[in-house]
C-alpha cells in the first residue's frame, strides 16, 4: 500500500519555482533515497511530505491512516541545530511532543518509547550530557532516536550521514537498514552518498528541479541518469556535500559489491 504519493507535485518559495514534475509513490516498508544536485530541492521535497510547506502545484497525498505529525523526520543539520542547549533525553523525549497533542505531561507510554530508543540506538551512557557538547556521530544518533519516538510507520531523514567519518557512516546505515527491515518502517532518506544509496535503498528519486528518474534501484542504475551519477560519484569519491564512499563500490555491470554486505536484498542484486 502506497504511504505517501506525489502527484505532479511543483514546489516553490514565493515566486520561484524550485522542482516540479514530481510524481512517486513511497510504499509500506520501502527505502527511497532521494538524490540529486545542491539546490534541486530535495529538502524542499520532505518538508511538504511532512505537510510543513504546500505544494505550488499538484498533491501530496498520505495513506493507510497516516497522519503528517505520525512521521518521524531528521532535519538537515545546520549550525545553529548543532548548539541546542538541552540533554540528550530531553532531545529525545521531545520526539514524542506531536504525539501528545493537546496533552500538558508525557505519558508512561512516551516514556517507554524513549527509553527503547535510547537503548537502540546505544547512546544510554549520554543521556545526562548535554546535546551540543556532543560529537557530530553522537548527535545524529540521539537525532535518529528522537525521530524513530515519533512514528511507527515513516521515517524522513535528511543527510543523516553528512560530515561523519566512514566508519560511524557505516554504522548508521547498517542501523537504519535494520530498523527497515525488522521493523517495516518506511525510510525516506535524502544522501549525496550515491554507493550507499544504490547499496541499501529499495527505490531512487533522483531530483534535478524536475524528476530525473523514480523507480527500483535496480533500473536506476541501467538508466542513462543512474549511470552518469554513479560514474561522477565514483570520480569524485562520494558525489557531493554528504558522507564518505559508504564502503560500497558499484561493479563495471552496475552491481554494487561490499565485503561486508550479503550483497543480495531479498533476492535483488544492485
Ligand atoms: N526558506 C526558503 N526560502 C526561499 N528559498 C529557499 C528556502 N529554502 C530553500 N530555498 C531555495 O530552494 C532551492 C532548493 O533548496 P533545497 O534546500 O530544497 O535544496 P536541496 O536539494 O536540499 O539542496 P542540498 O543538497 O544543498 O541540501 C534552493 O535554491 C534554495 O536556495
Ligand atoms: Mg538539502
Amino acid at each position: 500500500m502506497a504511504l505517501i504519493t506525489c502527484q505532479d507535485v511543483s514546489l516553490a518559495y514565493d515566486s520561484e519555482t524550485v522542482a516540479s514534475s514530481l510524481s512517486f509513490s513511497v510504499g509500506e516498508g520501502d527505502y527511497l533515497c532521494v538524490v540529486g544536485e545542491n539546490g534541486s530541492g530535495k529538502s524542499t521535497l520532505l518538508k511538504a511530505m511532512l505537510g510543513l510547506i504546500s505544494p505550488r502545484q499538484g498533491s501530496i497525498s498520505l495513506g493507510d491512516g497516516l497522519k503528517s505529525t505520525e512521521i518521524g523526520y531528521l532535519p538537515q543539520q545546520t549550525a545553529a541545530q548543532k548548539d541546542f542547549p538541552a540533554s540528550v533525553y530531553e532531545v529525545v523525549l521531545s520526539g514524542r511532543l506531536a504525539a501528545c497533542g493537546i496533552r500538558p505531561f508525557y505519558s508512561r507510554k512516551d516514556k517507554e518509547l524513549v527509553e527503547e530508543n535510547i537503548h537502540r540506538l546505544k547512546i544510554c551512557g549520554l543521556r545526562h550530557r548535554c546535546y551540543r557538547e556532543l560529537s557530530g556521530g553522537q548527535q545524529q544518533r540521539v537525532l535518529l532516536a528522537r525521530a524513530l519516538c515519533a512514528t511507527s510507520k515513516a521515517l524522513l531523514l535528511d543527510e543523516p550521514v553528512a560530515g561523519l567519518d566512514p566508519l560511524v557512516t557505516q554504522e548508521l546505515y547498517r542501523l537504519i537498514e535494520l530498523i527497515n527491515k525488522q521493523t517495516g518502517l518506511t525510510i525516506v532518506m535524502v544522501s549525496h552518498d550515491i554507493p550507499s544509496a544504490v547499496k541499501y535503498a529499495s527505490h531512487i528519486l533522483h531530483m534535478r528541479s524536475s524528476q530525473a528518474f523514480f523507480g527500483k534501484t535496480a533500473d536506476y542504475l541501467r538508466s542513462d541518469v543512474g549511470k552518469l551519477f554513479v560514474e561522477l560519484a565514483e570520480d569524485g569519491s562520494g558525489g557531493g556535500s554528504g558522507g564518505g564512499s559508504g564502503g560500497g563500490s558499484v561493479d563495471a555491470d552496475g552491481s554494487v559489491s561490499n565485503a561486508d554486505s550479503d550483497g543480495d536484498r531479498g533476492g535483488r542484486r544492485v
